[in-house]
């Protein structure tokens, strides 16, 4: 296992456009396999080859066909290759085929008649949505039609070549046989092993690690997320001692989060931990403060500020350790990469403030479901892995207008109840996301006999894959009733709650 890179085998999934690349790979991942993205236009063979792929998978949206460039000799690497929806008609086109603008108006359920297939075997006829946006006339030669629809072709293979095609779509409320697609695909076809587990990844990782870094120290920033937790527990196991974190608490961390963070890393994973009792210091820059982009950069740089600080009394480090995790490996756009270390130019923020020229990434090919289930494998506990997001500037763009010791204080004691109901009513996986607001608005109610004019609090709760959309959740009456009465009697000066019913888009998951 020494020395064995982490991004070896699997899948290479060649993203053409949108965002089916990250569906896919998640999609094998699940099926333990490891699976890496490409931007199918940029890559060229020595990238693709870097990750010695058992099989590529090909998908994505495109506007025009000419539009679409793509390294051809991909399909001579003798590497089998599974290309899907618009996809199947680049590789037609690549190798000879004949594609037609022809396109069906709008999506169409379509009965598919499968023929003998690899790819499709076991799988009789069923029912799948076409993609409509052009048709191949002409399958390229040594290739057969295992599937048509209305009279083209939307399945296409060359057992020989291992190439294959299939033109309907696997996402689009999944047919009853996309996993068995992809289960054909990467067990059958490209003999992938199962052997992407937490575990495994793990163990690979810390010899990685140790042997990278050697007997250096490196510097980490703890912020109580689940990322830098699991970064953090990591690194200890592989380095010990020699990793020093520095933890800022700027005041705005939920219930018990702080204690928490400082508990775990004091107990379980001792590391060399600074803790930094930051509140004061920020609210005296937040006092009288209402924008929310002020806010924002406040926190942002006077965060940077205590952690060059402390980071600066530790003395002579060697490497800088962040929790960024795949997706946002893929959405800066950057390829293969490095493995765990690499250095880095022009990142801008802390690492570069500090003069580092390393960055240590141990999360780089990780989607954040496996960012936890590797917290679990380390022995984080569940109530620090199964946490939910929550914002770098924490309670304070929870807390609308100026923030005050007072006000932040009953976003934290409102959302202590929320939490702890909502896990009484054994509902904590219901959203992926809940919160309650200090709204800033004043209402009229009654309090000890007397009118008062106190603040109203709304509940916020949301469902989403990934956090660029997001749907309602609705709690049972039963449980927003017993929270309501909560926040109203425990809180301080709350004369109302309301329930925030906004999708995303248009709103924001955060008020501010
Ligand atoms: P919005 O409000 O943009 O939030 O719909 C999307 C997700 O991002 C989280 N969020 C942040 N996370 N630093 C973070 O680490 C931030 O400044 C920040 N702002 C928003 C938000 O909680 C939600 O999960």
């Amino acid at each position: 296992m020494k020395n064995k890179s982490l991004i070896e085998g699997g899948i290479l999934v060649l993203n053409l456009g949108g965002n089916l690349a990250q569906y896919y790979a998640k999609k094998i991942r699940k099926m333990n396999v490891f699976s890496s993205i490409l931007y199918a236009g940029k890559a060229n063979i020595n990238e693709i080859n870097q990750f010695k792929p058992n099989g590529i998978l090909i998908c994505g949206e495109i506007n025009h066909i000419e539009d679409i460039t793509i390294a051809e000799d991909i399909f001579s690497l003798d590497i089998p290759v599974l290309a899907l929806g618009d996809a199947m008609l680049v590789m037609c086109k690549a190798l000879g085929g004949k594609v037609e603008n022809k396109s069906f108006k709008g999506d169409k359920l379509i009965d598919v008649a499968v023929e003998k297939s690899l790819l499709l075997k076991d799988i009789n006829s069923f029912t799948a949505y076409f993609d409509c946006n052009g048709v191949a006339s002409e399958v390229p030669a040594s290739f057969v039609v295992t599937a048509n629809c209305e009279g083209h072709p939307c399945a296409i293979e060359n057992t020989q070549k291992k190439l294959f095609g299939c033109k309907f779509q696997l996402t689009k409320n999944e047919t009853q046989y996309t996993d068995s697609i992809i289960k054909n695909f990467l067990f059958d076809i490209c003999n992938c092993s199962r052997d992407w587990v937490a575990e495994k990844f793990m163990l690979r990782s810390i010899d990685l690690l140790k042997e990278a870094i050697g007997d250096g120290h490196v510097l980490l920033g703890l912020s109580g997320g689940v990322d830098s937790a699991v970064v953090a527990a990591l690194l200890y196991k592989a380095i010990g001692e020699r990793l020093h974190c520095v933890f800022v608490d700027h005041g705005f961390m939920r219930k018990g989060e702080p204690e928490l963070v400082k508990k775990v890393f004091t107990d379980s994973f001792p590391v060399s931990l600074t803790c930094v009792d930051a509140g004061k210091r920020f609210m005296d820059k937040l006092e009288g403060v209402s924008d929310a982009e002020q806010k924002r950069k406040i926190i942002g740089a006077e965060f940077i500020s205590v952690f060059l600080e402390e980071a600066k009394k530790i003395g002579k480090l060697d490497h800088f350790a962040q929790g960024t995790i795949y997706p946002d490996v893929i959405e800066s756009g950057a390829g293969s990469g490095g493995e765990l270390i690499k250095s880095h130019h022009n990142v801008g923020g802390l690492p570069e403030l500090l003069g580092f020229n390393s960055l240590i990434e141990p999360l780089r090919w990780l989607f954040k479901p496996e960012v936890r289930l590797l917290g679990t494998a380390l022995g984080l506990p569940s109530h620090l892995v199964d946490r939910q997001p929550f914002p770098g500037p924490g309670i304070a763009i929870r807390c609308l207008g100026a923030p005050t010791f007072e006000r932040v204080e009953m976003v934290r004691l409102s959302d202590a109840i929320l939490r702890e109901e909502v896990e009484k009513f054994g509902l904590k996986y219901m959203a992926d996301q809940y919160f309650t607001v200090l709204t800033g608005v004043r209402s009229v109610g009654i309090h000890e006999g007397k009118r008062s004019y106190f603040e109203a609090i709304a509940i916020r709760a949301v469902k989403t894959d990934d956090f660029m959309t997001a749907e309602n959740i609705y709690y049972p009456k039963e449980l927003l009733d017993i929270v309501s009465r909560r926040i109203l009697s425990e809180v301080p000066c709350v004369s109302r709650v309301l329930l925030d019913i906004s999708p995303k888009p248009p709103a924001s998951i955060e008020w501010e």
